[in-house]
């Protein structure tokens, strides 16, 4: 069985001093027993990185960007490369968030080059695919999720695979409190289990992480992280409530 990861993506909330509070409660929560079977990581907006960056340092919780350009560096006002977010103490970086693709247009190509360019700095990726209520309710959501796999893992060399970690965030599940049915979950996830083992090969695709994400709460986690072929969460609201998150956590951690 894969090691489970449960991942808060803070999107644009907190400041500097909140986002210092936040990670301190917890880090309070969190039991080592706990991250002995469960990997739990925690994606602040960047301006906080390096304040959270030294608070958990040691502590085993992994640290992840939101967000990253996909050129090494140079005249691109206002955006943040791969590196920096190394310096800042990043393992990890959310690629191909569906608000990403929604509101700054992020195309599956240009998501495979925010990921070839995370991968070779090192970072390990969150791939964010999935459809929208028109492409479920059209039919093509299948399709939609196989292509946009296939172009986001374009080029990786298979050795990288192990810094990959897809995760199937449904757009009409996120921030909705609507939730994909467990065996929709599992169909999905197998889906791109099987996309990934035929670009690549079966160590390759055994080895991929797939989360869930849209409207995962301390209610729910239970049956979505219990559901075949889940391997985590990636978790909007409930991430800014360190009781919930740690509780969804330990709801993972408890079916390892
Ligand atoms: P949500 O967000 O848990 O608030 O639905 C999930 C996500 O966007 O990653």
């Amino acid at each position: 069985m894969r090691r489970k990861l449960i991942a808060g993506n803070w999107k644009m909330n907190l400041g500097l001093n909140e986002s210092g509070v936040l990670t301190r409660k917890i880090l309070g929560k969190v039991n080592p027993g706990l991250l002995k079977k469960t990997d739990i990581l925690i994606c602040p907006p960047f301006v906080s990185l390096a304040l959270v960056s030294g608070i958990i340092k040691d502590s085993g919780i992994k640290l992840g960007a939101q967000n990253l350009h996909y050129e090494k560096d140079g005249a691109y006002t206002g955006e943040i490369s791969a590196s920096m977010l190394k310096s800042a103490g990043c393992e990890y970086v959310i690629v191909g968030h569906s608000e990403r693709r929604k509101y700054f247009h992020e195309t599956n190509n240009l998501v495979n080059k925010k990921v070839l360019q995370a991968l070779s700095n090192d970072l390990k990726v969150i791939v964010c695919v999935g459809e929208t209520l028109q492409e479920r309710e059209d039919d093509i959501f299948e399709s939609i999720i196989t292509e946009q796999t296939e172009v986001a893992l374009k080029d990786i060399p298979s050795e990288k695979m192990i810094d990959i970690v897809i995760a199937y965030e449904p757009v009409w599940a996120i921030g909705t409190g609507l939730n994909a049915a467990p065996e929709q979950v599992s169909h999905i996830h197998a889906l791109i289990g099987n996309t990934a083992e035929d670009i690549f090969d079966k160590n390759a695709a055994d080895n991929l992480r797939i989360l869930y994400g849209g409207s995962v709460n301390k209610d729910n986690a239970k049956e979505i992280l219990s559901a075949c072929g889940v391997d985590g969460a990636l978790i909007g609201g409930a991430s800014l409530k360190p009781d919930d998150f740690i509780f969804i956590a330990e709801q993972a951690s408890d079916i390892n």
